[in-house]
């Protein structure tokens, strides 16, 4: 029999029923680990978990409540005994600068996409083995401003130094921690803005691939910096955008000095 990467692991995938989530339990599930699906769309976390068959559970979870996650991880440790891998991946995000953005707003967006990731990590460490692995999803607005998107920028930005202090406090337990930056990804929750006119065509004139990923290929990423095959990496911050931050951001200066086109 062929050896699996993720055989006997068990991982915890949170906003697992979509997008860049379920890609990854599909993934990892197809791999060999027994996977914990958590998102706060119960049902949808239920019919992929039933998709894919025994190894997979779903757990209704909002995981901007202490209490939920608490709970999230202890039927995961309970069911399997430990947790392997714990990736960090639900957010939300809100359109508004900081005059716009009422308070209840900014609190909600720090509370999915940061406190989050403290009240997973708080209660699955004590239950993660040597040689185990957390990823987080950051983004590329965890990098730099987006125009009206305050909060969003201000949590991922978080998430990405949280990632070092907790790879720092953790290698001495085996743990490993990395994080993920996105750009675009073509997901339900960017499918809203497809639907703008001429916002598509913007956005991927701006990434240097020239569109936005598939949620498979951030899976493949999130897969790699779980798996051994990322032993010595933890602390790493790895962007996967097409290429977008690599730019400076300046015009193309060619363009406009009349040479013809490269
Ligand atoms: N799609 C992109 O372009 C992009 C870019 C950079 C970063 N990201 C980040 O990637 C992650 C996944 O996003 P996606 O694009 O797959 O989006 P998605 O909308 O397809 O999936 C997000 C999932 O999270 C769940 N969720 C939302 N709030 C929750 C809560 N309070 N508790 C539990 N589950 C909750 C949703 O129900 C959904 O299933 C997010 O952290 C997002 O910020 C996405």
């Amino acid at each position: 029999m062929t050896h699996k990467r993720f055989d006997n692991k068990v991982a915890i995938i949170t906003g697992a029923a979509s997008g860049i989530g379920a890609a990854t339990a599909r993934l990892m599930a197809s791999e060999g680990a027994k996977v914990v699906l958590a998102d706060i769309s119960g049902d949808a976390a239920n019919a992929l978990a039933a998709a894919l068959g025994p190894d997979a559970m779903a757990v209704t979870c909002d995981v901007s409540k202490e209490a939920e996650v608490g709970a999230l991880i202890k039927a995961a440790a309970d069911t399997h005994g430990r947790i392997d891998i714990l990736f960090n991946n639900a957010g939300i995000g809100s359109f508004a600068n900081t005059v716009e953005l009422p308070p209840d707003q900014w609190e909600q967006v720090i509370a999915v996409d940061l406190h989050s990731v403290y009240y997973a990590c708080h209660h699955a460490i004590p239950h993660m083995p040597r040689g185990s692995a957390i990823v987080n999803t950051a983004s590329i607005s965890g990098l730099g401003g987006d125009y009206r998107f305050a909060a969003y920028n201000a949590a991922k930005g978080a998430v990405i130094n949280y990632t070092k202090a907790l790879a720092v406090d953790h290698a001495r337990d085996g743990i490993r921690v990395n994080a993920l930056c996105p750009g675009l990804v073509e997901t339900p929750i960017t499918a809203g803005l497809n639907q703008m006119p001429g916002l598509p065509e913007e956005w991927h004139k701006r990434i240097p691939l020239g569109r936005g990923a598939q949620p498979e290929e951030m899976a493949n990423v999130v897969a790699f910096l779980a798996s051994d095959a990322a032993s010595y990496m933890t602390g790493s911050i790895i962007v996967a955008d097409g290429g977008t931050t690599a730019h400076t951001g300046q015009p193309e200066v060619a363009q406009f000095a009349g040479m013809p086109e490269a």
